[in-house]
Formats: C-alpha cells, structure tokens, sequence
C-alpha cells in the first residue's frame, strides 16, 4: 500500500458534484483505490449523475495514470435512487464534453 494515496484521499476535493450526494461519503476511498490499483480498464456500473465516476476520472489525472474510464447506466434510475429525467444524462454530458481535454491526458 502506498501511504501517499492514502493521505492523498483524504484531502481529496471532488471537482465535480451533482445532486444526489448519497455517495459523496464514499469519494475519499475511490480515490485511493484508483491511484492504489490503477487499472488499465475501469468500467463504472450505475454512475447517475457522476459524482463517483468523476472522481474516478479525476483521480486518473491527478495521479498520473492511465486507465481508461467507461460509465454504464440506464440513466433511467431504479427503485433505491429513484426514477429521474432525461436530464440527468443530458447534464453529464455537458459534464463530458466541457472537461474531455481535461480528461483526456
Ligand atoms: C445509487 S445510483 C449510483 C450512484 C452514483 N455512482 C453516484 O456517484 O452518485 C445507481 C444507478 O444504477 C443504475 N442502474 C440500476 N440498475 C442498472 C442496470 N441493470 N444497468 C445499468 N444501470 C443500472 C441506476 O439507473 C442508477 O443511476
């Protein structure tokens, strides 16, 4: 384990949050466990609004890695996070695309 992801994480501030923040609380650990694994490929199964894929992404970039980062959802929602709009997807989008250079290194 490497004890400069860990204090990494826990200063970690999220450049971008969305409502819902039901998992704000868990951003800290995956920010650390992207720097600590580093995966070549890292496929995200329900990223809604992308508070959690963001920070996956964001985490790539800021250490240096380079894994490459897929989202997957219905973007339809479900019975724990609730149904919701189009705009959901639609906002993380914009998200995508006003941050890709950002991103893309
Ligand atoms: C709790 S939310 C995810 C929270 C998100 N990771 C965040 O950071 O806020 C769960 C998501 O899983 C999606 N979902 C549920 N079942 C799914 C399925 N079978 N295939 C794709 N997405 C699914 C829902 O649409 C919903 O957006």
């Amino acid at each position: 384990m490497n004890l400069n992801n860990l204090l990494d994480a826990a200063s970690f501030s999220a450049k971008s949050l969305k409502f819902p923040n039901s998992w704000v609380g868990h951003l800290p650990f995956a920010s650390w466990i992207m720097k600590e694994v580093s995966p070549k490929i890292f496929v995200e199964l329900g990223t809604h609004s992308g508070n959690s894929y963001f920070t996956f992404c964001q985490s790539v970039v800021e250490g240096g890695l380079s894994s490459k980062c897929y989202a997957i959802d219905t973007w339809l929602g479900d019975e724990h996070a609730g149904h919701y709009s189009d705009e959901v997807f639609l906002a993380l989008m914009i998200i995508i695309r006003s941050t890709m250079l950002v991103f893309r290194d």
